[in-house]
């Protein structure tokens, strides 16, 4: 069993659980991710991870309240115990003096994309961070990153902080930075890995995502986290979850990240207009 230590609404809609984890965190690396499970008959969900602690034995995930298992998450007592935590699981993202990394981190992935920031940085590379969200008060970890990165953008689609817009700002964005990009990596939403990679594509950086399909195992056993990449098949768990962008089918991904749409996300949403209603 793992023990919950934080359950910390970080910003609306996003939890930052710290879960007692010795061995994952003693092995885990940037880009890696875990398979919680928040009960016994639950529901395995892979959660990229955002930061650890091998000494005290720790691993802190951002969780996104979008569906009925990450509402189980969200809703755990402090001081509880998980049946599963599992990992690390996934290759490490790749770490090597590129020179300028552009780290861009959306929702979830603004966590998931600090020790990857950090770990660049402790290579000596110049990284500029850019964090997205639909408003400035959905930000977080920004000084956490700042600590990391030799710039930090927001784009924000309501104009409140950095560049109005989405991901379609990053062209400007980049010629601002007066250097050439050698490397782009996204971690976040599957719209945000796809605009993210489709802006990225004419302006020719290689452009790392961090896939979030549906997995099961973890292990490369079940194949649901089958995706295409170049023509060919991968799994995302054991040959992933970093690809390039460029190559991957997205249309295909986002398709399949709906299977479970009608029994996981819709009456997560109706339940929630049952509780509001009885509320009001
Ligand atoms: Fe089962 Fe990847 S989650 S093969």
């Amino acid at each position: 069993m793992f023990r919950l230590i934080t359950n910390q609404m970080i910003v609306p809609n996003i939890h930052l659980l710290t879960l007692e984890a010795p061995a994952v965190a003693r092995q885990m690396k940037p880009g890696q991710f875990v398979i919680l499970r928040a009960e016994e008959d639950g529901e395995r969900i892979p959660i990229s991870v955002s930061d650890w602690d091998a000494e005290k034995g720790t691993v802190t995930v951002m969780v996104m309240n979008v569906g009925i298992t990450t509402d189980r998450l969200a809703s755990l007592e402090t001081g509880i115990s998980i049946p599963t935590v599992v990992g690390p699981l996934g290759n490490p993202t790749k770490i090597e003096k590129f020179g300028t990394v552009l780290c861009l981190g959306g929702c979830y992935g603004i966590g998931s994309i600090f020790p990857i920031a950090r770990a660049l940085k402790e290579k000596n590379n110049r990284v500029f961070t850019v964090i997205e969200a639909r408003s400035s008060y959905l930000f977080y970890w920004e000084e956490k990153l700042r600590k990391v990165s030799d710039r930090i953008v927001h784009i924000t689609r309501d104009g409140t902080k950095g560049y109005r817009g989405h991901v379609g700002r990053l062209p400007e964005i980049i010629k601002s930075f007066q250097e050439p990009v050698n490397r782009i990596i996204i971690n976040g939403c599957t719209f945000l890995l796809k605009r993210g990679s489709d802006v990225s594509r004419p302006l020719g950086i290689e452009t790392v995502v961090s896939l979030n399909p549906i997995m099961i195992d973890g292990t490369g056993m079940c194949g649901v986290c089958r995706v295409t990449v170049g023509s060919t098949t991968k799994f995302a768990c054991v040959d992933g979850p970093d690809f390039d962008g460029h190559q991957v089918d997205w249309a295909e991904l986002l398709q399949r990240r709906k299977t479970y749409m009608k029994e996981e996300v819709i009456p997560h949403r109706t339940s929630r207009c049952e509780e509001h209603a009885r509320k009001s």
